[in-house]
């Protein structure tokens, strides 16, 4: 599995730390920044990961800012993305069982790492559970239809 990750600057450490993780784990990864603590503006590097997910480039991504808030705005804001802020491991679980989550955002300054790569690890393993919530995600796919079919929606999938 190809996993998109990125951070600002207050997601960094925990950008760093994951990426090392995923790699020990032979993972396919690709890291669109940060790479220094300088204070950067969260929508910059989440663009990067949902346009790689919404495009189809690759299967999941996985964005940290300080509070993860900002990144999971920006993300939900395109096509086919399911962008997640998960805060323990119930949330990480569900957001795939029930959403079919293909984003996991987690909070930089919000999240002790270990607790994060547990997350992580769960997030990627569980699988989406269908059924009554693949009509509603089918929902959803309709209303981004409706919101996607004009220029400003296709110019914002542009690369
Ligand atoms: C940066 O200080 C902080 O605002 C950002 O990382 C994030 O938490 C926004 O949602």
């Amino acid at each position: 599995m190809k996993v998109a990750i990125a951070s600002d600057h207050a997601g960094l450490g925990m950008k760093e730390e994951i990426v090392g993780f995923l790699k020990e784990k032979g993972m396919d990864v690709l890291d669109y920044g940060v790479d220094n603590p300088e204070s950067v503006d969260y929508p910059d590097y989440g663009i990067k990961v949902a346009r790689a997910v919404s495009k189809g480039i690759v299967e999941r991504g996985i964005l940290s800012c300080g509070t993860g808030i900002g990144m999971s705005i920006v993300a939900n804001k395109f096509p086919n993305v399911r962008a997640a802020l998960c805060n323990d491991m119930f949330t990480a679980r569900m957001s795939r069982l029930h959403n079919d989550a293909n984003i996991l955002v987690l909070g930089g300054r919000t999240l002790e790492k270990d607790v994060a790569l547990l997350m992580v690890d769960a997030w990627l393993k569980t699988g989406f559970e269908g059924g009554r919530h693949q009509r509603r995600l089918d929902k959803i796919k309709e209303l981004e239809k409706g919101i996607f079919n004009n220029k400003e929606g296709e110019q914002l999938c542009q690369t």
